[in-house]
């Protein structure tokens, strides 16, 4: 489905991205990796304490160790994306401000991942790795360190080359309406049961 947007002063950056599963080979360049990382770099965070930990490799030698790490589920598409990568929070770092170390992360990695769509590239994330063998494989710490998700990411690919299976769900997604989720006063209307 083409998205659109309920309100005509958003930035088509916002509908425009999303997580397809169909990667190409062509490579990210690395200007195009340092732009999505410096994005990264100016997120907020409680404190300006910058608690998001980003682990990557291209065609590297860790290459296969990362492609271990994605699960059983994700891993007949990922490894087509010539990056892969692991985004973990570090709460360790931030005393009580831990409290909000994964959602300081998650504002990083949304910076990445807009900076990613306006440079014509996809990022897909992945929280479907196999944890035990991720914090093996990099040596993090599991006091100090949440490894949350990995991800994928690279320039769109052909969609007939997926599993049959996929290739029906290579299609952006829609969403619920800005009135389910935000409500002006202290009063937000309970979700209604899906
Ligand atoms: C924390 C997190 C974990 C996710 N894990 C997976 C995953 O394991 N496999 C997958 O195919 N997609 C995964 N996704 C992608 C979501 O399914 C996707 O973002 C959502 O369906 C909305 O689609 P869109 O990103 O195309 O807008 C994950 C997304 C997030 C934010």
């Amino acid at each position: 489905m083409a998205r659109t947007s309920d309100s005509p002063l958003v930035n088509s950056v916002f509908v425009e991205r999303w997580s397809p599963r169909a990667f190409s080979d062509a490579p990210v360049g690395d200007d195009q990796l340092a732009a999505l990382f410096e994005a990264a770099r100016w997120a907020p965070s409680w404190m300006n304490n910058q608690p998001w930990l980003f682990l990557y490799e291209t065609d590297g030698p860790d290459r296969a160790d990362f492609e271990a790490i994605i699960s059983d589920f994700n891993k007949p598409w990922s490894v087509a994306a010539p990056v892969i990568g692991l985004i973990a929070s570090r709460p360790g770092l931030e005393g009580f401000m831990a409290r909000t170390a994964e959602f300081d992360t998650g504002a990083a990695m949304m910076s990445f991942t807009h900076q990613a769509t306006m440079l014509g590239l996809h990022v897909h994330l992945m929280g479907g790795i196999e944890l035990d063998l991720a914090y093996d494989k990099t040596g993090l710490d599991r006091d100090e360190t949440n490894i949350l998700c990995a991800f994928a990411l690279g320039h769109m690919g052909d969609p007939t080359a997926l599993p049959e299976k996929l290739q029906a769900k290579e299609t952006a997604s829609d969403r619920m309406p800005v009135s389910s989720f935000a409500f002006k006063g202290l009063n937000a209307d309970p979700r209604p049961a899906s």
